[in-house]
């Protein structure tokens, strides 16, 4: 198989895992290349639940190698807490799962300040997955980071943990009123989880350029959604990595000739968790800025809820209830631009099933702007855009036992027809239902063409 990225290409949430799950088959490495347990990547197989947050979902494929790159922020403590899990449940990952060297480390000065200074901007806050990430990135770019290569030396981790504490500890308890936390406490807790990791770091920049030149194909699991992207997001309503496919060289080391094609996934209507413009919302209101993260639900009207509730769509990593809304085709037009897609996966096509009219936005209005491709810059603007819809007959059967596109109600057919027209990229898979087979998967199968 080329070398191939699964890329969410609206707010996150698309069911990207599933899609990476079915190419896995055919790749000889799995690699995350950016984001941390901010994901919360859900792959079901014969009804059995796995939630992934930092171990690649290729883990499940037997033999297959999968490695956690330089570019993600690494929380150590939940990735021993997942590896448990797996192979509480027999999944083995021994000799399979390599972790970057480089990788940053989130640790729990991260963790505090992330609480702290989201309580602090009250009706401001971002609504983050309070894993440490932004912090975390912030370190990084500041210089100031702590690496897996310093997790697994203990004088380097606490010379860190003294320098960073003599820091961090003044701003917890003076500028945000919170505790201070104990130095001799995390080193001894770290140092034993680094030795635990020990024999899983390694310079994954090596092993993944020396794979690729010995022919071996590698699959890049992409995280959150390319409208949270740090650069081309919705900024500041994003998160702190590269989560487009620009995001894979500084994120493995992997040069972007390596990159021979682009699979972006959009859900058959847009999702976003958290704070932050949603043009094509289903709210009543315009957007206003959250006050609590239990505000989603009561906006929520009919359709909105039916999606929400029809579609499961609740946060995999922090379970709070995701927004709904109808397909942004200018959003993904933004999107399919940004990676270079070469098709996508339209996915949970099922859950629109039963709506008397779908529709779809295929253009913003803006102080007498139109937008068609490109996303205005600022929140303000976002937030003043007029979708403008258009409006198809939805289907009323139920879809989930579909395997060939023929077999979709016209209805439906016309919808996935009308979104790949709009955005001038086919779609390859669809998928119909939770499950590993509930998928069509067209012109012979994306995995297996060159
Ligand atoms: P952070 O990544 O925890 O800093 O959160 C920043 C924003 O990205 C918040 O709106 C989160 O809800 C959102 N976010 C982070 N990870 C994911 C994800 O995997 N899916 C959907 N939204 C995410």
């Amino acid at each position: 198989m080329p070398n191939t990225c699964v890329v969410g290409m609206q707010w996150g949430d698309e069911a990207k895992a599933r899609i990476v799950d079915v190419l896995a088959a055919d790749a000889d490495l799995v690699v995350r290349y950016q984001g941390g347990a901010n994901a919360g990547h859900t792959v079901i197989v014969e009804d059995e639940k796995y939630i992934f947050h930092l171990v690649p979902t290729g883990i499940l494929h037997a033999g297959k190698t999968c490695v956690v790159g330089n570019g993600l922020v690494v929380d150590p403590r939940g990735l021993l807490e997942e590896l448990a899990d797996l192979r509480e449940r027999g999944v083995d990952d021994e000799g399979r799962l390599w972790l970057s060297l480089r990788c940053q480390i989130v640790m729990p000065w991260h963790r505090a300040l992330e609480a702290a200074a989201e309580a602090a901007r009250g009706s401001e806050k971002i609504g983050t997955t309070l894993r440490g990430i932004g912090p975390c990135y912030s370190d990084k770019i500041a210089r100031t980071g702590l690496r897996m290569a310093d997790l697994i030396r203990p004088h380097n981790l606490r010379k860190i943990i003294d320098g960073k504490l003599d820091f961090v500890n003044p701003v917890l308890t003076k500028v945000y009123g919170a505790d201070p936390l104990d130095g001799d406490s995390i080193y001894n807790e770290y140092a034993a989880i680094g030795a635990k990791l020990k024999p899983m770091a390694c310079d994954t920049i090596k092993l993944l350029n020396d794979a690729v030149s010995s022919g071996k194909s590698v699959l890049f699991e992409g995280a959150q959604g390319c409208l949270l992207d740090i650069d081309f997001g919705t900024y500041p309503y994003v998160t702190s990595s590269n989560t487009t496919a620009c995001g894979i060289s500084p994120g493995t080391g992997l040069a972007p000739k390596h990159i021979d094609r682009v699979l972006g996934v959009l859900k058959a209507y847009c999702t976003r968790v958290g704070a932050g413009p949603f043009p094509t919302e289903l709210v009543e209101q315009p957007f206003q800025a959250a006050d609590s993260l239990d505000w989603q639900a009561e906006r929520l009207p009919h359709i909105g809820a039916q999606l929400q509730t029809k579609g499961g769509e609740f946060g995999a990593t922090t379970g709070r209830p995701r927004r709904c809304g109808w397909f942004d085709a200018v959003a993904a037009r933004y999107t399919t631009t940004l990676n270079g897609a070469d098709a996508v996966a339209l996915t949970k096509l099922d859950v629109l099933s039963g709506q008397p009219v779908v529709k779809i936005c295929n253009a913003y209005e803006c102080d007498g702007v139109r937008y068609e491709g490109y996303l205005p810059a600022t929140v303000d603007e976002l937030d003043r855009c007029e979708p403008i819809y258009e409006e198809m007959p939805g289907w009323q059967e139920e879809i989930s036992d579909a395997r060939t596109f023929e077999q979709l109600p016209a209805a439906a057919q016309a919808y996935v027809s009308r979104i790949e027209e709009l955005i001038g990229v086919s779609a390859e898979m669809i998928s119909v239902g939770p499950e590993r087979d509930q998928l069509i998967i067209r012109n012979g199968g994306w995995h297996v063409q060159a």
